[in-house]
């Protein structure tokens, strides 16, 4: 286990923005996971991944476990699945080149998508119409108090849109330290996304290839999400706010073209982009932060950014939809306070 004080954070996020953590611990395995959770037990302490979800408004106070647990294996297969083991500290994209060179289906639509395979099921990581849910057959974790390695099947994980049990009652007490997924063998492509069926319009739709579809996603990704090498940034800031259709029915009254798409029988999901756009941040530059100019919902560092004045621009952006929509956007980011 490598052990560290003083270290600093910014080369661990793709926000990039400077801050360093009071302790910090590398772990490899799980038995490393379950001493650096019996040491911490009383302790402040924050497992990170690929630092692809996280925002740090000021130095740590506690230890950061960075989670490098590796591995991927076939550990069963049937006649429609192969179900392979992941170690939490994978590389998410490695996993699904690792799916794509084994021709097994059901990740190709998840393609650059940053940070490690153990945070993908805390938030139920989604993009083109697939979850990690859907393909999703286990997950293991060291929990506290007990320091018990416990394992979650699908229905005990709880997901929701970018929710699971892992952001609500077990938050701050847990270490994933590998999934199992149910990958296809006779693939079942999704291409619901217009987007996707366009960017596939040159190969004759007979011969799509989970591969094909994997491509497709990258090369939309591209053209709109900018690259965290290059411009600092953690994704989607803010979740799509889920509100009562009734609520939504009275706003098309008042903005005509406001998009919406019904989620439950009376629920229906806002794009929180055209929302932010609408209040005139697409694009615009505050100091060293800002709202992306291809995807309002994205936050970026446009290089020297605190994370306080990221904060206080996603707080700018809360206020100024509430004040003109009366919805009050939810950050999908973890912001980290201390
Ligand atoms: P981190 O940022 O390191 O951690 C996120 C949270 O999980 C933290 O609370 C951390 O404490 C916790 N955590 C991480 N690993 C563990 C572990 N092993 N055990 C316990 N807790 C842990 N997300 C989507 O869903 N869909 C997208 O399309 C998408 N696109 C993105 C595009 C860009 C350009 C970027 C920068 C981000 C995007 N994201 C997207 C968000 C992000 O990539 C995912 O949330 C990803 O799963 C985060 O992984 P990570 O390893 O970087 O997590
Ligand atoms: N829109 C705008 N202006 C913008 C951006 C979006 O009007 O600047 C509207 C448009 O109507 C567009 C709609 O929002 O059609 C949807 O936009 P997009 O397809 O880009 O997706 P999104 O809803 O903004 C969600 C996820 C992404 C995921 C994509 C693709 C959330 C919070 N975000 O974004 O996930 O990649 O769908 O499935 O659900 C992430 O979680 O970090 C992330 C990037």
């Amino acid at each position: 286990m490598v052990e560290q004080n003083q270290v600093e954070l910014a080369p661990f996020t793709t926000f990039g923005i400077p801050a360093t953590c009071a302790h910090y611990l590398e772990i490899a395995s799980e038995e490393e996971a379950l001493s650096a959770l019996s040491k911490l037990e009383n302790e402040p302490f924050m497992v990170l991944g690929g630092g692809s979800n996280v925002l740090f408004t000021s130095n740590y106070n506690g230890t950061i476990i960075h989670n490098r647990i590796k591995g991927i294996s076939r550990i069963r297969e049937d006649e429609d699945y192969v179900y392979i083991r992941v170690g939490a500290g994978e590389v998410w994209t490695d996993v699904v080149e690792y799916a794509l060179d084994q021709n097994l289906g059901g990740i190709e639509n998840l393609s650059l998508i940053p940070g490690c395979a153990g945070a993908a099921p805390i938030q139920n990581i989604g993009a083109y119409g697939i979850e990690i849910k859907d393909v999703l057959e286990s997950v293991t974790a060291v929990l506290l108090p007990n320091k018990s390695i416990r394992v979650f099947d699908h229905a005990s994980c709880r997901f929701g849109y970018r929710d699971s049990i892992f952001k609500q009652e077990l938050k701050g007490r847990f270490c994933i330290t590998y999934l199992v997924l149910r990958l296809t063998k006779k693939h079942q492509l999704n291409t619901g996304y217009g987007a996707i069926r366009e960017a596939l319009n040159t190969i004759p739709e007979s011969n799509w290839t989970i591969r094909d579809v994997s491509n497709a996603v990258i090369s939309i990704r591209r053209s709109k999400l900018p690259d965290p090498a290059k411009l600092g940034n953690a994704g989607s800031f803010f979740k799509n706010p889920v509100i009562p259709t009734r609520q939504f029915n009275q706003l098309q009254e008042q903005f005509s073209t406001i998009p919406g798409y019904p989620v439950s029988e009376n629920e229906t999901k806002v794009p929180a982009g055209w929302l932010i756009e609408q209040c005139g941040w697409k694009g615009k530059q505050v100091g060293q932060t800002g709202c992306h100019a291809l995807q309002a919902l994205v936050i970026v560092n446009y290089g020297g950014a605190s994370g306080h004045e990221i904060q206080q621009h996603a707080m700018n952006v809360i206020n100024s939809v509430k004040e003109r929509f009366n919805i009050e956007l939810q950050p999908e980011v973890n912001i980290i306070e201390k």
